[in-house]
């Protein structure tokens, strides 16, 4: 993964002096665009533009994200998407919230060895790469439900404008034009003669990358609906595609897909009501737990990224990551002991073993080996209304352009979810996640994910919109944003500059952002125990925070290149 650094460096450094509850008055604060009655936050201006422009016509926070849902599709194709999947969770004006799972699953006829060899090892890349890696794609029939049940504008008009993105083209970034050389290898291999990324020579910044035949496949959707996608033609060019590369996505897949509303988990943590995503997802639950450890020891004392800060924080992650092992997975298919893992004794009890002055190493806790690959992209958006009706969604491909399948003549990429199933117990993940039995393939399971869409409430009105992509990462991105926020008294945008770091159990080490904690620090850590390895960046989130005066302040990761836009 590359980054703007010098433009991170200088966001990261300007913000963290100013932390420090206690001199707030005397520094400038950074706050993020305001807006005084709406706001997004996306990773790509263009979408951020379309959903403020919905908001401006009238519509919701739900008809806005579902523009931005299918923009990203076309703007953002490294990570938005119509052939992944995601989540969403949201807070209505009165209050009333949920959760919708639109995560792929996989085929009917995957089975719990799929990417084992004859002696039972893993094969390498058959989980990430081409057809066999893809996942039944969630995402359409997601906006279709949202719609359904909260949408207010015609969902032609929330598709309409990324079908025009689509035929107009759109204007590439640098950091677009250096994803997209990066892969022309693999697009070149699963390409027969379609695929609108691949150029012969290197694209440049400015180029305008034209969408033509996913235009169509998205107008087929604005006047079929969710049939536009899940029957018919399209459904035919999946099949067809599947067929080219030995994938097991047939008709009867597409057709039997339904995205699921389902009971989100409510936690508190200083006064605050937090709302997050449940299985499939672990995030949820590992945020949850997380921040009911973070109460046992008050964050706000210790200081922001100081060593006892970033000490006790690892602790409580690398237990979190090992129960995420053990006990997530599809809630339809294994019994996750949610209520368990979220009860008060239980992680009293679970972090009772934390000791102050060193580290417990994760073999300690349990055995493993892992390590990590990188290139992978997801994109997480927040959206607020003029009403104060709030959704957090986080959608994905998985990997950067997903399989790096494009399906033949309808110009969208599919997803390689099926590697976030555990492809043999104990075997990590491209995150370097470890599963078990309980995340094994079986045929129609949803994949556990650790996306961790999440919304805060405080005295029954609505507090904070959070998210962001970053795989195993992303839950401990979101909880180090809230406890900022709660915590360490910053703005949403400082929150989201913020240096972060993460660990996750196993491998058992320390994830830090280079640059951001000096020698000094890093020596009292590596004293603790603590493997510390830097990383080139933590997180790209995208968030609202509620100001005291009402006004909401949008706040997009400097990490990346997208934006907050509000009115
Ligand atoms: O669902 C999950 O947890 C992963 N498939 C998310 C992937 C991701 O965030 C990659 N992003 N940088």
């Amino acid at each position: 993964m590359k980054y703007y650094f010098p433009a991170l460096l200088l966001l990261l450094f300007s913000c963290s002096p100013i932390a420090d509850k206690g001199n707030s008055d005397s520094i400038t604060r950074t706050y993020g665009p305001i807006g005084s009655s709406a706001m997004v936050s996306t990773a790509h201006p263009l979408a951020s533009k379309v959903g403020k422009e919905i908001l401006l016509k009238g519509g919701n926070a739900f008809d806005a994200a579902i523009a931005i849902q299918f923009t990203l599709a076309v703007v953002y194709p490294v990570a938005g998407n119509i052939g992944g999947g995601g989540f969403a969770v949201y807070r209505s004006t009165d209050g009333q919230v949920g959760s919708l799972d639109f995560r792929e699953k996989a085929p009917a006829s995957a089975h719990k060895d799929m990417y084992l060899n004859t002696q039972g090892e893993v094969i390498p890349g058959m989980s990430t790469e081409g057809h066999l890696a893809a996942g039944v794609p969630g995402s359409v029939d997601g906006m279709f439900k949202l719609h359904e049940r909260f949408g207010s504008l015609p969902m032609e008009d929330l598709i309409q404008p990324a079908i025009e993105l689509a035929y107009e083209g759109v204007q590439l970034y640098d950091r677009d034009v250096e994803n997209i050389n990066k892969y022309q290898e693999l697009f070149k291999k699963y390409d027969h003669g379609h695929n609108q990324l691949i150029k012969e020579t290197p694209w440049q910044e400015g180029d305008v990358l034209v969408h033509k035949n996913l235009a169509g496949t998205l107008s087929f959707i604005r006047d079929l609906g969710r049939d536009g996608f899940y029957k018919g033609i399209v459904a035919n060019q999946i099949v067809a595609e599947m067929n080219r590369g030995s994938g097991l996505i047939t008709k009867e897949d597409l057709a039997n897909y339904s995205a699921i509303w389902r009971e989100p988990l409510v936690g508190q943590y200083k006064g605050y009501k937090v709302i997050s995503m449940p299985p499939p997802s672990s995030g949820g639950v590992a945020l949850l737990q997380l921040l009911q450890g973070a109460e046992q020891f008050d964050f706000s004392k210790t200081g922001h990224n100081s060593a006892e800060t970033i000490h006790l924080m690892t602790e409580l992650e690398r237990r979190v990551y090992a129960d995420r092992a053990t006990y997530l997975a599809d809630p339809d298919f294994f019994d996750v002991p949610v209520d368990m893992l979220l009860s008060k004794g239980y992680n009293t009890d679970r972090f009772s073993s934390i000791k102050k002055d060193q580290s417990t190493p994760s073999s300690e806790i349990k055995e493993g080996k892992v390590d990590i690959i990188e290139s992978i992209e997801t994109t997480h958006f927040s959206v607020v209304d003029a009403n104060g009706n709030a959704v957090s969604i986080t959608t994905t491909l998985n990997g950067y352009f997903g399989c790096k399948v494009m399906v033949k003549g309808a110009g969208f990429f599919l997803n390689n979810e099926m590697d976030d199933f555990s492809a043999k117990p104990g075997v990590p993940n491209q995150f370097g996640l470890i599963g078990n039995e309980a995340n094994a393939v079986a045929p129609e399971k949803r994949m556990l994910s650790s996306m961790t869409p999440t919304i805060l409430e405080k005295d029954g009105q609505l507090a904070m919109v959070v998210g962001t992509p970053g795989g195993s990462t992303i839950i401990t991105c979101v909880f180090q944003t809230i406890l900022n926020v709660i915590d360490h008294g910053m703005t949403m945008q400082e929150a989201v500059n913020a240096p972060k770091l993460h660990h996750q159990w196993l491998p058992d080490r320390v994830l830090y952002e280079e640059g951001t904690l000096d020698e000094a620090l890093l020596g009292e850590l590596k004293a603790l125990g603590h493997e510390m390895e830097p990383r080139s960046a933590l997180g790209k989130m995208d968030c609202i925070l509620v100001l005291p005066d009402g006004k909401l302040e949008g706040a997009s990761d400097p990490r990346n290149y997208g934006t907050a836009a509000g009115f």
